[in-house]
C-alpha cells in the first residue's frame, strides 16, 4: 500500500492516519498535527478505487459494504501496519489509529475482528459495518468515538451498533456528539484532542 511516514520526537504519541472515502495519505495530516504537533505519523492510501475515489474496502453502492472485500483490505492492511512498525522499530502498542468515515470504519473492523496489538484509536463519525464479531475481551482498549444524530451516511442504529460492539469487548469508550453530520468539527477535534493528552506517551 501507498504511504506516508514520519518520524517525529520521541516524547510524542504514534499517530496511524486512516483517511475518508475520497482521501488519501495526505489528508489527515493537517489534524495530526493539530492533534498531536510533533506526532509520528504513518498514514495510509486506501488501495481500493471507486470511481477515481480511494477506499479502504469496496462497497457496492452508500453503505452496501462488499465483506470480501473487507476480508482482504484489513488483512493487507494489518500487514503493512506490522511491516512499517517493524522497519521503524515501532510497537504496535505505541500508535494511536486517527481514521475518518471509511477509514475509521476499517480500523473498527480491525480492532473488533482481530486480536492484535494494537490498543488505541480516535474514530470520527464510524459505523457498524453489520458484522459478528468474535467474543474476545478489549478491555486494554481505549476508543474515542464521535458521531452525529443529523449524520446522512451513518443512521443513528448503525452508530448505536458500533457502540454495542466495543461494549460487549468491553473496551473503554470515550463518546462525543457533534452537531453537523457527517463532517469533522473544530469542537470534535478540541475534543479528541484533550482525550489523546491524557493518554500515556508510549
Ligand atoms: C463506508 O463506506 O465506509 C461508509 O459509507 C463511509 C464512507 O462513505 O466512506
Amino acid at each position: 500500500m501507498e504511504y506516508f511516514f514520519q518520524a517525529g520526537k520521541q516524547t510524542s504519541r504514534n499517530l496511524l492516519l486512516l483517511h475518508g472515502t475520497g482521501g488519501d495519505e495526505y489528508s489527515l495530516l493537517e489534524t495530526a498535527q493539530f492533534l498531536e504537533p510533533d506526532a509520528t505519523i504513518l498514514s495510509f492510501r486506501g488501495s481500493i478505487k471507486e470511481d477515481g475515489m480511494n477506499r479502504f474496502f469496496r462497497r457496492n453502492g452508500l453503505n452496501q459494504f462488499d465483506y470480501q472485500s473487507l476480508a482482504e483490505e484489513t488483512a493487507l492492511l494489518y500487514h503493512e501496519i506490522s511491516a512499517v512498525s517493524q522497519k521503524e522499530n515501532i510497537s504496535l502498542h505505541d500508535w494511536v489509529i486517527v481514521g475518518y468515515s471509511n477509514g475509521a470504519n476499517i480500523a473498527a473492523h480491525l480492532l473488533l475482528s482481530r486480536n492484535t496489538e494494537l490498543r488505541k484509536g480516535i474514530l470520527f463519525h464510524p459505523m457498524s459495518l453489520n458484522v459478528n464479531y468474535p467474543a474476545k475481551i478489549m478491555t486494554d482498549t481505549q476508543i474515542w468515538l464521535s458521531y452525529s444524530k443529523t449524520d446522512p451516511i451513518v443512521s443513528s442504529i448503525a452508530i448505536t451498533n458500533l457502540i454495542k460492539d466495543f461494549e460487549m469487548q468491553k473496551a473503554h469508550l470515550t463518546l462525543q456528539e457533534t452537531f453537523t453530520g457527517h463532517q469533522l468539527t473544530k469542537a470534535e477535534l478540541i475534543a479528541a484532542k484533550s482525550w489523546l493528552s491524557s493518554l500515556s506517551v508510549n
